[in-house]
């Protein structure tokens, strides 16, 4: 069966989850169809709230026996269009499964699917404990979203990706069955790993509903530092030699003289130095004592760094973040970008970043590209702006170039329903195959995200 979208509010629903947490009126809807940049904008006939897994499971379960298709949603933070409505679906918000338990004895979590990375964060820390993972978009960014997309973050050198701390999952299948393993025994050798296959599956084969999570230890003293060069050769190498030097490196992030200025003109921050450089890198240190001095001693003994500005307190780290971070918002005002998540292999990330312009100029003379990303993991975001939506000329060049070069099509961001054409670039035939045979034994209706991850059959 070829689940249907629907142009009418599905009957049921209500029953399952109270008229009220059915959301149909265009006003109410619209929060929900549309993503984050704006270039993916589906429709739906409804948004369905459910407040608990066994609601889950009966939404499921009647849009099975009905073949209608769902899209899930988190915080809808996604940027690959996995997470709008872009068939018609109707839209499975989990936001309302919001429970929250830290386990102190454990440093673990419950967290339900809806929990913000923000509100776990916090929930850990209240605990004398903390979360590995972060990025920008914490606020709104759910458990459930991150654990689906395999989320990796600011934090990944350190602490490794969202799949890295999941010990345990609640899911319903798309059968409609709720499998659960949420004990988090840290050594459990009892067949498949279901949680670790459903992380990075982004809502093909369930619908996450609560994970069980690994904290790690606080790491309350941090220091930041804002690294020029004048080349990208040396930024290159000093993540390299930072990465080596310093145990308490927690992030390396790279950006470029042009998203400097962007973000300098859109958010009204000053430039961080009197000069224009041509790379910057912006690194975290942090541990339970003061890592300044080991930070300082490593940037010190680096070769060709033309400026620097520490963040030794709280205050004047987060400034330093700014420019980093507002890099995603600043390109977002150009009008809707087209998002480009790579990983390089170490050996490539140069040849990469020196070939990215003009692969996409090559294509679209008048794009502007806009490079910066997690360099200790070697991951760089490409987002081009000044492109039509549906122009993808511009993304197989970036891809190809990436793949060419031994990396990832999708570092971090997942597949979605923007890569998924591509997918053959990093999976066999094979693979693919696997991967749909998976599904099908988890989803035999296909009701689940059917536009997602999975390439449509030729
Ligand atoms: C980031 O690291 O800021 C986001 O993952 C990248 C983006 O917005 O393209
Ligand atoms: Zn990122």
């Amino acid at each position: 069966m070829t689940p249907k979208a629907h142009d009418r509010i599905p009957p049921g629903l209500a029953d399952i989850v109270g008229p009220s947490q059915v959301l149909t009126e265009p006003d109410m809807v619209a929060g929900y169809v549309a993503d984050f940049t704006g270039r993916y904008v589906g429709a739906t006939p409804a948004v369905v709230r459910p407040a608990s897994t066994a609601e889950v499971a009966a939404v499921v379960s009647w849009c099975r026996q009905e073949g209608v298709a769902l899209t899930l949603q988190g915080g809808n933070t996604g940027l690959v269009g996995g997470g709008v409505p872009l068939g018609g679906e109707v839209v499975l918000s989990l936001r309302r499964l919001d429970a929250l338990e830290i386990d102190g004895t454990a440093g673990q979590a419950t967290a339900g699917a809806g929990v913000t990375l923000a509100a776990l964060q916090a929930g850990a820390v209240g605990a004398q404990w903390a979360y590995g993972v972060d990025f920008a978009s914490r606020d709104s960014a759910t458990v459930g979203g991150s654990v689906a997309t395999n989320a990796g973050g600011l934090r990944v050198l350190r602490y490794g990706d969202t799949r890295a701390q999941v010990v345990g999952a609640e899911a319903v299948l798309g059968t409609g069955a709720v499998i659960s393993h949420l004990s988090g025994l840290v050594k459990d050798n009892t067949g498949y790993n279901l949680a670790s296959l459903l992380c990075g599956s982004e809502g093909t084969l369930g619908v996450i509903t609560a994970v069980r999570l690994r904290l790690v230890p606080p790491a309350p003293q941090r220091v930041v530092a804002l690294l020029a060069f004048d080349g990208l050769a040396p930024a290159i190498a000093a993540v390299g030699a930072l990465r080596r030097e310093v145990g308490s490196l927690s992030a390396a992030e790279l950006f470029f003289a042009p998203g400097l200025e962007l973000v300098c003109d859109v958010t009204g921050l000053r430039p961080p130095f009197s000069d224009r450089h041509a790379a910057y890198l912006l690194v975290e240190a942090a541990g339970q004592s003061d890592p300044a001095a080991d930070l300082s001693d490593a940037v010190g003994s680096l070769a060709a760094v033309a400026d620097v500005a520490m963040g030794l307190d709280s205050v004047r780290s987060a400034e330093l973040w700014r420019y980093r971070e507002a890099h995603t918002e600043a390109i977002n005002t150009l009008g809707p970008p087209h998002k480009l998540d790579v990983t390089l292999p170490a050996s490539a990330l140069g040849a990469f970043l020196d070939a990215a312009p003009t692969t996409v100029t090559d294509v679209v003379a008048t794009a502007r590209v806009w490079l910066f990303g997690h360099a200790g993991d070697g991951n760089i975001h490409v987002n081009v702006s000044g492109l039509e939506p549906d122009d993808e000329r511009v993304d197989e060049a970036v891809l190809f170039l990436a793949a060419g070069l031994g990396g990832s099509i999708s570092a971090e961001h997942g597949i979605g329903t923007a890569k998924r054409r591509w997918l053959h670039l990093n999976r066999s035939a094979t693979e693919i195959e696997t991967f749909a045979s998976i599904k099908r034994a988890l989803d035999p209706d296909g009701i689940l995200n059917p536009n997602v991850l999975i390439p449509p059959p030729l």
